[in-house]
């Protein structure tokens, strides 16, 4: 479904990536773990057509999109749909508006039809109630389930999460968690970015972590969580390097 191969990308003057190479296949749920400032976003960006790279091939759905034309582009994104971290609602339309933006946008759906897909991806996430409300009317953890109701509407292939639970309480983080898992059985490919290794280990069925725009590992949670690598142990848990190795990896951390 993607495919990167050796992809770096310079931004102004920093290179943010370098030697990307990773795929997604179809109805796998691949988390991009990594600290702040990793690069994990950009990746997404990438994925999304919104940055070129300086060298390297990306692949989605077969097509070569580094090469393609704003247009073409666009028809590629329709397969896609991005959670974005904030949820990104439009404040002054409805939760209905909000969630069937993308199709009446599109204008080939009737309004019946479009209805009965808000309505559908509403339910699936639990919000069938909030179909009138404004999005100010609603909690943190709401909004985020209205924006993968809108992502589901829009009838995507691909979804594409950034920092889906970052802002919210254990339960809610939990709830996203769930519906994560819910759209994998129904054979949905997902990209997950986070930075957070609860939700990484519940939802991944394989993760890529990256550190300072590089790939440290790929594989699945339990090679993962079985890896003797001290760059990773040190991300996985830090109390478990000694105390120099420790500071210089907290240091870094926030370099
Ligand atoms: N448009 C941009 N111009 C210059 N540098 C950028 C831009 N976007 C991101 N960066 C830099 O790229 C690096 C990775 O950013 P990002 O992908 O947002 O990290 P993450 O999502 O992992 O926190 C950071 O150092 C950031 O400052
Ligand atoms: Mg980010």
């Amino acid at each position: 479904m993607i495919v990167l191969e050796g992809v770096r990308l310079t931004l102004g003057d920093r290179q943010v990536l370098e030697g990307i190479s990773f795929q997604v296949q179809p109805g796998e749920t691949k988390v991009i773990l990594g600290g702040s400032g990793s690069g994990k976003t950009t990746i997404l960006r990438l994925i999304l057509g919104l940055f070129r790279p300086d060298r390297g091939s990306i692949r989605v759905a077969g097509e070569e999109i580094t090469v393609l034309r704003e247009q073409d582009l666009a028809q590629i994104r329709q397969n896609m749909a991005m959670v974005f971290q904030g949820a990104a609602l439009f404040d002054s339309l409805t939760v209905r508006e909000n969630v069937g933006y993308r199709l009446w946008e599109q204008g080939r759906l009737s309004d019946e039809v479009i209805e009965q897909k808000v309505r559908e991806s509403l339910q699936f996430v639990g919000l069938e109630d909030a179909i009138d409300k404004m999005p100010a009317d609603l909690s943190g953890g709401m909004r985020k389930r209205v924006g993968i109701a809108r992502a589901l509407a829009s009838g995507a292939k691909l979804l594409l999460y950034d920092e889906p639970t970052a802002g919210l309480d254990p339960i809610n983080g939990f709830t996203i968690c769930h519906l994560i898992l819910r759209l994998k059985t129904k054979g949905v490919t997902q990209v997950v970015v986070t930075h957070d290794l609860d939700i990484a280990f519940r939802v991944a069925d394989r993760i890529v972590m990256i550190q300072d725009g590089r790939i440290i590992f790929e594989g699945t949670p339990e090679e993962l969580g079985g890896s003797q690598d001290p760059a990773i142990r040190g991300f996985l848990d830090p109390s478990c390097l000694p105390p120099e190795a420790r500071e210089a990896w907290s240091s870094r951390d926030a370099g």
